[in-house]
C-alpha cells in the first residue's frame, strides 16, 4: 500500500488541554487511518527557548506522551517517538544548517516576533535562530508529504520547502519531496473565561485535571451577563458555556439555544448539563493518561520502541543524503 507520509510534533511544554486537542490532536488521531504517520515530542525544540530551566522537560515529555496515547495515537499504527531519542536528527540538522542562508532564518516572522516580544528570556542564541532548520530536519528526514500544523507554523514549513529545494538543487538530487502543510478546519473552543484557551491565560481545561476540577471550572464559566433570573431571555452566542455545548452536546445544542433565548433554562442547570457531557468525554481520557503515568517504565519502553522504528527510516534518508552531498566514506546504499 502506497500511503503518503504525515508527520507532526509538539514541544513538551505542559499538559495537553482541550484547546490543543480540538486544535490538533483530534485531527492527528483521524489521520492514522489514511496515512503513514509519525508523531513525536520535540524536546530539543523545548531547549531553544527553555535552555535555562530544563527541570520540567522530562516530566512534561512523559505527560505529553501519556496524553498522546490516551487521546488515541496508536503505536501499532503510527510511529510515535521522542526527538532526542533519534539522535540522527542532529546529523540532519547539522547538514541542513550548512546550506541554510542566514537571511532566511533572520527574516522568519516567528523569529522576529519572538525576539521583539520575549523579554523574560534571553533567546539571542544560535539554537533559537536555527529553530526552523531543526524543524526542517524533523520533517525531511522522514520525507514527509504532509505536515498538520497550525497557522503559526506555516512560515517554518515554507522554509522547509525552500531548504528541500536548495538541497535538491545544490546536489543535483531529488531526495527530498517538498512537504505541504495540512491545514484542517479545527473546532474552536474558547477557554473558561471566553478568551482563547491558553496556558498563559490560566483558562484551560487539561486532561490532567481531575473530574472535580473540571466540574468546578464549568460551574465558574462566564455566561451571558444579561441573565439574572432564569426567565430573562439569554444570548447563547456570546456565552462560553454555549460554545462548549456546540462541541459536546451536538444532539441538543439547538434545544439548549432556544431554551436559553426563551428563558426556559437557568445557567446553573445549563452548566450542570455541560458538566455531565464534558465528563463523558474527559473522564475516560483522564483515566487512561493517569494509568499510563502510573507505570513510567512501561511508558518509557513504548517511547523507546517508537524511537527505534523511527530510526530505521531516518537512517535510510540519512544514507541517501550523505551520498548526495558526498560526505563520509562508509555508506553502502
Ligand atoms: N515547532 C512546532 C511547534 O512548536 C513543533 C515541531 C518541531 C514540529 N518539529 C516539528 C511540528 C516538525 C511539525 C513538524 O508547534
Ligand atoms: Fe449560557 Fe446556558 Fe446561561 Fe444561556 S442558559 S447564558 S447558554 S449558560
Amino acid at each position: 500500500m502506497n500511503r503518503k507520509t504525515v508527520l507532526s510534533g509538539m514541544r513538551p511544554t505542559g499538559n495537553i488541554h482541550l484547546g490543543n486537542y480540538f486544535g490538533a490532536l483530534e485531527n492527528w488521531v483521524g489521520l492514522q487511518d489514511k496515512y503513514n504517520c509519525y508523531f513525536f515530542i520535540a524536546d530539543w525544540h523545548a531547549l531553544t527557548t527553555g535552555y535555562a530551566d530544563t527541570s520540567k522537560i522530562r516530566d512534561n515529555t512523559l505527560q505529553l506522551m501519556a496524553d498522546y496515547l490516551a487521546c488515541g495515537l496508536d503505536p501499532d499504527r503510527s510511529v510515535i517517538f521522542l526527538q532526542s531519542d533519534v539522535k540522527i536528527h542532529a546529523e540532519m540538522h547539522l547538514l541542513l544548517s550548512m546550506i541554510t542562508p542566514l537571511a532566511w532564518l533572520e527574516r522568519c516572522p516567528t523569529y522576529k516576533d519572538q525576539i521583539a516580544n520575549m523579554t523574560d528570556k534571553d533567546i539571542m542564541t544560535y539554537g533559537f535562530l536555527g529553530y526552523p532548520c531543526l524543524m526542517s530536519s524533523d520533517i525531511l528526514i522522514y520525507k514527509a508529504d504532509y505536515v498538520p500544523v497550525g497557522e503559526d507554523q506555516v512560515p517554518h514549513l515554507e522554509m522547509t520547502r525552500e531548504i528541500a529545494r536548495r538541497v535538491n538543487h545544490l546536489y543535483h538530487t531529488d531526495v527530498f519531496p517538498e512537504p505541504a502543510p495540512l491545514l484542517t478546519k479545527a473546532k474552536v473552543l474558547p477557554g473558561t473565561d471566553g478568551r482563547k484557551m491558553s496556558k498563559s491565560y490560566g483558562n484551560t481545561i487539561a486532561f490532567s485535571d481531575t473530574p472535580q476540577e473540571v466540574d468546578a471550572k464549568v460551574m465558574s464559566m462566564i455566561t451571558d451577563p444579561a441573565r439574572i433570573r432564569k426567565t430573562d431571555p439569554g444570548h447563547p452566542e456570546i456565552c462560553t458555556v454555549y460554545s462548549f455545548h456546540k462541541i459536546f452536546s451536538s444532539d441538543e445544542v439547538e434545544e439548549i439555544g432556544s431554551m436559553c433565548r426563551e428563558g426556559r433554562i437557568g445557567c446553573v442547570q445549563c452548566k450542570r448539563k455541560l458538566a455531565r457531557k464534558l465528563a463523558d468525554f474527559h473522564g475516560p481520557i483522564h483515566e487512561r493518561r493517569t494509568e499510563l503515568l502510573s507505570d513510567t517504565e512501561k511508558l518509557t519502553a513504548i517511547i523507546s520502541e517508537g524511537s527505534a522504528k523511527a530510526l530505521i527510516n531516518a537512517e535510510k534518508t540519512m544514507k541517501e543524503i550523505r551520498r548526495a552531498i558526498g560526505i563520509g566514506l562508509d555508506d553502502e546504499l
